[in-house]
């Protein structure tokens, strides 16, 4: 996650009654971290499950439980604040909750603001798994989402009560990303991303091989940022030490030729190929079957290597290619080996790195290279230049890919 993915953006965060609000703690750092605003709202059935003091000093406001607080000047607290929001979030939603949404029903301050707003209304139902498959329960789930609201999970799983189903409110980390997603203008929507991501690690004998030190950040982050456009996603990745982004298909490969077979297989089927992942050059033309021994008179081991396939070369010379990018890391004269590089492989797009020492850092500078020239984007980190190269490729992509 960015530092200020969500800058500028002002929640109200209201939590109902049930024991997975002590998860809200960690979902208002993350939002706090990310730079919204937090107004947290409490029913007081909440406040029996964590307290407004706790909320107030991670969202650094005072909370709201009642709709007779005397601290709004005009006493129409569920005016202001239902105003003032980019969106209302419902976490947790317990059952009541979302019957008393589904009736339009007004009778405390969360309940009021709800009814009141004009602004979007996300709710995160978390409930005993026999209270989620309550006909009644459905039927009301389906009146909030035939009226607009958006219904993030429920997740399936234990249960606080010891039970075992659906109901389990999502984890903060995927309610921040559905967040996120929420407000993230949808400029690849309908369209589908390939992406290769990470090293590829070429065996030597069954224990040892040969890899590169990419960490995959920047294609998980381009992954991610596809996803939260609005696209289809499929990842391919080397061995890496990352999560899935939220709602990326992710299919995990070892070597360049299982990455080349995984890419071919899907790459018809797509409107864009991003090729980050750093794929080795060369492997062994024999791997050992055994693992190699050092010999008694201590003789080195030698190894005859072939050349790998190149796998963005491969999808650029298909028939009808989807629209291609490469990645570039050079370490030195840019310029010069991007845009050579960028014609080798015949493609529109290749985006260089302005350091090899990008390697599992943090954040990133590249340049653009097209034919029509060379553009310098300034260094950001990598979840923030992912979102700005998904809206450069974005407006590259001919229409013309949406019919596939
Ligand atoms: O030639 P070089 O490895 O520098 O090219 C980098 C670009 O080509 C990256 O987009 C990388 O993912 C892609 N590539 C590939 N298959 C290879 C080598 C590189 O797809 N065998």
């Amino acid at each position: 996650m960015a530092t200020a993915e969500l800058a500028g953006k002002h929640l109200v965060l209201g939590l109902t009654g049930g024991v997975a609000c002590y998860k809200i703690a960690e979902l208002t750092r993350l939002l706090i971290k990310a730079g919204a605003t937090v107004q947290v709202v409490m029913t007081d059935a909440a406040t029996q499950f964590i307290t407004p003091v706790t909320m107030q000093a991670l969202s650094g406001r005072p909370v709201y439980t009642s709709q007779w607080d005397a601290r709004v000047p005009n006493n129409m607290a569920h005016i202001d604040l239902s105003r003032e929001a980019d969106a209302i979030v419902i976490a947790p939603a317990s059952t009541d909750f979302i019957a008393k949404l589904s009736h339009g029903m007004a009778d405390d301050l969360l309940s009021t603001l709800c009814v009141a707003r004009d602004c979007p209304l996300l709710v995160v139902p978390a409930m005993n798994r026999q209270m989620w498959q309550n006909p009644a329960t459905q039927r009301n789930v389906a009146q909030v989402r035939a009226d607009g609201i958006d219904v993030l999970g429920p997740d399936s799983g234990p249960q606080a009560c010891g039970e075992t189903g659906d109901g389990r409110m999502l984890e903060p980390e995927a309610i921040y990303e559905a967040i996120a997603s929420f407000f993230t203008p949808k400029i690849l929507s309908g369209r589908r991303v390939l992406l290769t991501a990470g090293p590829t690690f070429e065996p030597l004998d069954p224990v040892r091989g040969i890899t590169n030190r990419s960490s995959g950040k920047m294609g998980f982050a381009l992954a991610r940022a596809a996803q939260q456009a609005g696209a289809d996603v499929l990842l391919i990745a080397g061995p890496v030490a990352l999560d899935t982004p939220w709602g990326v298909y992710r299919e995990d490969v070892q070597t360049a030729q299982q990455m080349h077979d995984a890419v071919m297989r899907a790459a018809a089927d797509y409107d864009i190929f991003i090729g980050v992942a750093a794929v080795a050059d060369w492997r062994v033309d024999h791997v050992a079957e055994h693992k190699i021994k050092k010999t008694a008179d201590r003789a080195l081991p030698s190894f005859n290597f072939v050349e790998n396939p190149d796998i963005l070369a491969s999808v650029a010379k298909m028939p009808f290619p989807p629209y291609c990018v490469g990645f570039a890391a050079e370490s030195g004269d840019l310029d010069v080996h991007g845009e050579e590089k960028r014609v080798r492989k015949n493609v529109p797009l290749l985006i260089g790195n302005l350091g090899p020492l990008t390697f599992g850092q943090d954040d990133n500078e590249v340049v653009l290279f097209e034919a029509s020239g060379a553009t310098k984007l300034p260094r950001a980190d990598k979840q923030a230049l992912a979102r700005t190269l998904i809206a450069e490729i974005a407006k590259r992509v001919p229409n013309t890919s949406l019919i596939k």
